[in-house]
């Protein structure tokens, strides 16, 4: 590892780290925006997926932002706006200028969730790219962990308004470090920057031939040279692996894992958890450090046991915790929320237990691999609008359900709502058995070779 590539490591942890916050925060924070504006059931869940919503203008656009402008100078423009979005949430005088702050944090989100992933894969050496891609996931939960303890500590003085623009030290840190960070040699060649680009490449591995790994890119880059429109990559020739991956984006979400995420406090504050401090030291624990552990689980058979059998073994966990929590909830008075002084009821107690499950079995598999498969199946033409697209349909996805899991609740009442919830993995299990092939040790030509044989 030289200095430039701990660097590099050091953008894509920051990014995946703000994206993590921005995801685990606004569960501490909603109790006290909605106090502060006194909100509808709408605006609270407004305030809660405007994040999304930019995020999924943020993946689409990420592409051709680091492909015009550099993938440095995306990642600054994502950094840029996370810090304008959490100092805009900060002093935010109404909530339209709040809900503002969502949305722009969230094109920070999306930018850096495609740019990141790529700047890691394309700078760091061939025998590390997997973990360093990993290691974003990673980051992810770990900055989901870190908001739900910044949550528990300010907990107590509902100070929403520090919760959320606590998101702008990690911006700066993000812009500041992309600043120095090398640009992707990769990408200066596009350019035909050739001289720039032997000099970053001998920064980040001072000890490889340069000419010899230049010229290798050069032969890559003319391979793809071809780079397929937004039309062809609808084309029948390409249909198994976008069906495929947008199948995965929005089974991810639909699955309900932001819904558990994002309104953890209030789940807990059905289950009978009382008090501010008992629900944000559950969450913190049993959502947000589960999540962060369960993760490498994924890291350490990912390439062992397989994407499918991770994927088909977690949605199990997935949908009997769900339907265990739906369970629960039945036994639970609908309207019980916190009685004063009580502690947690049975049911609460099971809640806590099956949502550690449904963490666990997520963390290691639909989290994950998700992503990896995403990043793996896709022809080289295609790769890249296939990937945002991917991206922009997972956070659309996310989208609806954060905007529509309280209603759900108002609507069919917490334990309908679960159940639906584990039904959907039901379905989601027999799609991935029936579509979703194996990827495991395949190499990325192997993987294109797949879908010409079966189309
Ligand atoms: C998902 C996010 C989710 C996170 C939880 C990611 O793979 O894309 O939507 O919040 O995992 O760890």
């Amino acid at each position: 590892m030289t200095r430039w590539l701990l660097v590099v490591l050091a953008v894509v942890l920051f990014a995946g780290g703000l994206f993590g916050y921005d995801q685990g925060v606004i569960s501490g924070a909603l109790a006290g925006v909605e106090q502060t504006f006194s909100l509808s059931l709408l605006m609270v869940q407004a305030v809660t997926s405007w994040v999304t919503l930019g995020a999924l203008v943020g993946s689409l656009v990420a592409g051709e932002l680091g492909d015009r402008l550099g993938r440095k100078r995306a990642i600054l423009i994502a950094g840029g706006l996370f810090t304008l979005g959490a100092a805009i949430q900060w002093i935010a005088p109404s909530v339209l200028v709040l809900v503002a702050g969502r949305f722009i944090i969230g094109a920070g989100v999306g930018i850096a969730a495609v740019s990141a992933p790529l700047y890691a894969s394309e700078l760091a050496p061939a025998n590390i790219r997997g973990r360093f891609v990993s290691a974003y996931q990673l980051a992810i939960t770990m900055g989901i962990f870190l908001a739900y303890l910044v949550n528990g500590q300010l907990s107590a003085s509902a100070n929403w308004r520090l919760m959320l623009g606590l998101a702008a030290v990690p911006g700066v840190a993000l812009f500041s470090i992309a600043f120095i960070a090398p640009e992707s040699p990769r990408w200066l060649m596009t350019r035909n920057r050739r001289e720039e680009a032997a000099k970053e490449t001998t920064k980040i591995q001072p000890d490889i031939d340069v000419n010899a790994q230049l010229a290798a890119i050069d032969s890559a880059i003319k391979q793809d040279s071809h780079k397929a429109s937004w039309a062809e990559i609808f084309s029948p020739k390409w249909r198994r692996p976008l069906l495929i991956a947008l199948g995965l984006a929005v089974f991810q979400q639909i699955t309900g894992i932001n819904a558990i995420i994002y309104y953890a406090n209030q789940i807990f504050a059905a289950a009978g958890f009382s008090t501010e401090v008992s629900r944000a030291t559950v969450t913190l624990w049993a959502i947000g450090g589960v999540n962060v552990l369960s993760t490498f689980i994924a890291i350490a058979f990912i390439d062992k046991v397989g994407r499918r059998l991770l994927l088909l073994v977690g949605l199990i966990g997935m949908g009997v915790s769900l339907a265990v929590v739906g369970t629960a909830f039945h036994f639970i008075a609908p309207t019980s929320g916190a009685v004063a002084g009580s502690g947690p009821t049975t049911a609460g107690i099971v809640t806590v237990i099956a949502l550690i499950v449904f963490i666990t079995s997520f963390a290691f598999s639909l989290g994950p691999v998700v992503w990896t498969v995403i990043n793996e199946i896709f022809p080289v033409q295609i790769r890249g609008r296939g990937v945002a697209l991917a991206t922009a349909v997972n956070w659309g996805s996310a989208f609806l359900v954060s905007q529509f899991f309280l209603s759900l609740i108002n609507l069919l009442g917490s334990a309908w709502t679960f159940w639906l919830m584990a039904a959907v993995c039901v379905v989601g299990w027999i799609w991935i058995y029936l579509r979703v092939p194996e990827t495991r040790g395949l190499s990325l030509e192997r993987i294109q070779d797949m879908w010409a044989v079966t189309t």
